[in-house]
């Protein structure tokens, strides 16, 4: 099978100042598409943006608080003006607040927890389905899960509740979208060493992977961004033409089995 591509198509990544989503968008430009990187870190997005065009690609930055629906309707609008239409939307901005135990649950974190993972993710599904159903464009939405889509102890409870949330929304959307040839789906990654993970667990890259690496399944490889990007860049491209309402979990079965039975057993 050849490597999926995204010629001649336009994508957004939000979050892709960093981590999963720098992985992203230097994959997706790398491969074809026209990439917007929206996110709120502007220094940052614009020294990522200027290194991937530096390689020849077309990439910009713009800056969109995706908890500001307006913000995110004006990113979709202005890439569909600049670039002629949009095909991609990698929903991917994300955080994880240390919000405490349940009984001690800060809830004004959980509701910031909740706009920018849940309600942020809500707008940018919303505003792309707008424009590509507008434009007759058999888009392919993508945002960014976890393995705490489906599972608790990964996070905190806010963090895993707003991931939940996502898988829901990924699944009505695929239902109401199909009509329009519009695929959605989430890519959803066990733990990657990124300032997200690395700053909640108050570790450098190193360690964070040492300690992932402790308690993966799959042996003798570390997940990286990259590996991320790779799935997202699949479920993105026409190679995944008839995926949609998918959960790909990118987690080298962690989630799959249930570990403590595998120790017990010697595994
Ligand atoms: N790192 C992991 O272990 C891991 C595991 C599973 C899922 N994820 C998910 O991957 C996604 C990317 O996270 P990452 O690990 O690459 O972290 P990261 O911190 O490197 O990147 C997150 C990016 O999102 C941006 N962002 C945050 N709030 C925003 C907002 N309101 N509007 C626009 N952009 C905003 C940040 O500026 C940052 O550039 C998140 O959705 C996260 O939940 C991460």
């Amino acid at each position: 099978m050849s490597r999926p591509r995204l010629d001649g198509k336009v994508a957004i990544v939000t979050g892709g100042a960093s981590g999963i989503g720098e992985a992203a968008a230097r994959l997706f430009a790398a491969s074809g598409a026209t990439v917007v990187i929206a996110d709120i870190q502007d220094a940052l997005g614009e020294a990522v943006a200027a290194s991937i065009a530096e390689s020849g690609a077309c990439c910009t930055y713009a800056r969109c608080d995706v908890t500001d629906e307006a913000q995110v309707e004006a990113t979709v609008a202005a890439a569909v003006a600049a670039h002629g239409r949009l095909d991609v939307m990698l929903s991917n901005a994300g955080v994880l607040l240390p919000t405490g135990p349940v009984t001690d649950m800060d809830l004004s974190a959980l509701d910031r927890v909740m706009a920018v993972n849940f309600r942020g993710a809500a707008a940018c599904v919303k505003h792309a389905a707008r424009a590509m159903v507008a434009a007759g464009v058999r888009g392919a939405i993508v945002c960014t899960g976890s393995v705490a889509c489906v599972q608790g102890g990964f996070g905190p409870a806010s963090y895993t509740a707003s991931k939940h949330a996502l898988l829901g929304l990924v699944r009505a959307a695929a239902g109401e979208l199909g009509r329009h040839g519009v695929r959605v789906n989430l890519v959803s990654p066990g733990g990657v060493a990124t300032p997200l993970s690395c700053a909640v667990v108050g570790v450098g890259a190193e360690e964070m992977e040492a300690m992932t690496e402790a308690h993966n399944v799959l042996r003798g490889k570390v997940l990286r961004a990259a590996d991320v990007a790779e799935a997202a860049l699949f479920l993105a491209s026409d190679q995944a033409g008839f995926i949609s309402g998918h959960n790909l979990v990118v987690d080298g079965a962690t989630t799959a089995v249930n570990p403590a039975v595998l120790r017990s057993i010697g595994l």
